[in-house]
């Protein structure tokens, strides 16, 4: 009997990054050109598959894609286990597993960070062959060396620092430039370290404000009236990050719906007063240094654009490996990037987990070693 020609679907999830295209077609080319599979593309993340909204991969539409920034299938934060339909949150597991085995599907892969590996573990033990690619600028998925997004957006992150030097030089200011990174610092201490900037402030080592003004007003004394900080989007003082740790714990503890329900409103308000944290950081720096400070928020402009060389290598390393992994019906996996190879890593290791800056890191070490401060 003639063997069963394997049909793979592929989506992509959570927010958007260099390389996505790239890791399709490694994907697509792999099990199609090179294994003889068939691959159907789910639009919009999760939501395709709930909402059959689907488009056939083959040669033509994997073609020309690989330097194309965001993702041609689209993406979105929905979640299968609660998701908006009609206006009502619905667990949304069954139809999505029916909707698997109605289409013929072999396997799932699912291109994402920290959130997805989450979605697709859940799909994975809800019976659904899943294999994952680790996707994001922030760098945070746990259990592998790189994440693609992550090189693109620290040059991108790295060249404004660099044009901020010479306006804040000429103008004598501080200029606080607010970097992604979601909770993790990888962004913000890259680009600090290759654009040099003077301080660099992230969330895995809380920072005292009056220590940074510190540091700029002794640059000032030895006769350089400028500073550029790079600051973490998720980067908190000393107080704040005591706060959520003790929010964080509460609701750990938390054993009734009531309690959680309380711990839960109390740390989404410590997130809201997060918000505008980058401007206040600024006043407060001008005020404790008397020079002038401004603000630059990155922004989005860090995940678009076409991916870097790094990234496109590492997105089709990873995507073709995955076309390895389907073949050998190794499922329930993330494939992870590791030294020059690629390792499948089970997804009950990767969920829920998250790869920060370890504060003793090389990195960190080197930035103080040429005198940036680090907040602490
Ligand atoms: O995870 C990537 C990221 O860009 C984070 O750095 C940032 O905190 C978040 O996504 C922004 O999410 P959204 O696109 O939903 O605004």
């Amino acid at each position: 009997m003639a063997k069963k020609i394997k049909r793979i679907g592929i989506l992509t999830a959570g927010g958007d990054s260099p390389g996505l295209n790239a890791a399709i077609r490694g994907v697509g080319k792999t099990c199609l050109g090179f294994y003889g599979m068939e691959l159907v593309g789910f639009r919009d993340g999760f939501r395709g598959l709930v909402e059959n909204k689907r488009l056939k991969l083959d040669k033509t539409t994997l073609a020309g894609i690989l330097t194309v920034g965001g993702t041609i299938l689209g993406t979105s934060r929905d979640k299968p286990h609660r998701m908006v339909i009609d206006g009502r949150t619905k667990d949304m597991t069954k139809t999505i597993v029916d909707n698997y085995h109605e289409w013929g599907l072999d396997c799932l892969v699912c291109l994402g960070g920290g959130g997805t590996q989450k979605n697709a573990l859940r799909l994975h033990e809800a019976g659904l062959n899943v294999i994952t690619l680790p996707k994001t600028i922030d760098n945070d998925v746990a259990m592998t060396d790189a994440t693609f997004g992550f090189a693109t957006a620290l040059d991108i992150a790295t060249e404004t620092i660099d044009r901020l030097h010479s306006t804040a030089h000429s103008h004598h200011r501080i200029i606080v430039a607010e970097i992604m990174g979601h909770r993790s610092g990888w962004l913000a201490l890259g680009s600090g370290i290759a654009g040099g900037a003077d301080v660099i402030l992230i969330p895995e080592i809380p920072y005292d404000v009056e220590h940074i003004a510190d540091a700029i007003k002794r640059r000032s004394r030895n006769g350089t009236n400028f500073s550029i900080v790079a600051v973490a989007e998720g980067a908190m003082s000393r107080d704040d990050a005591r706060a959520l740790l003790a929010a964080e714990k509460k609701l750990e503890r938390a054993r009734t719906l009531h309690d959680k329900k309380e711990a839960k409103i109390a740390l989404a308000s410590l997130e809201v007063r997060h918000t505008g944290n980058t401007m206040r950081l600024a006043k407060h720096l001008e005020e404790l240094t008397q020079l002038e400070s401004r603000v630059t928020i990155l922004g989005y402009v860090q995940r678009g654009g076409t991916p870097s060389a790094a990234d496109r290598i590492l997105a089709t390393r990873l995507g073709s490996a995955c076309g390895d992994l389907i073949n050998e019906e190794h499922y329930g996996v993330m494939v992870a990037a590791r030294g020059d190879g690629t390792e499948p890593v089970p997804l009950e290791k990767v969920a829920g987990k998250r790869k920060s800056v370890p504060p003793d890191h090389s990195w960190v070490t080197t930035a103080r070693r040429v005198g940036t401060c680090m907040g602490d």
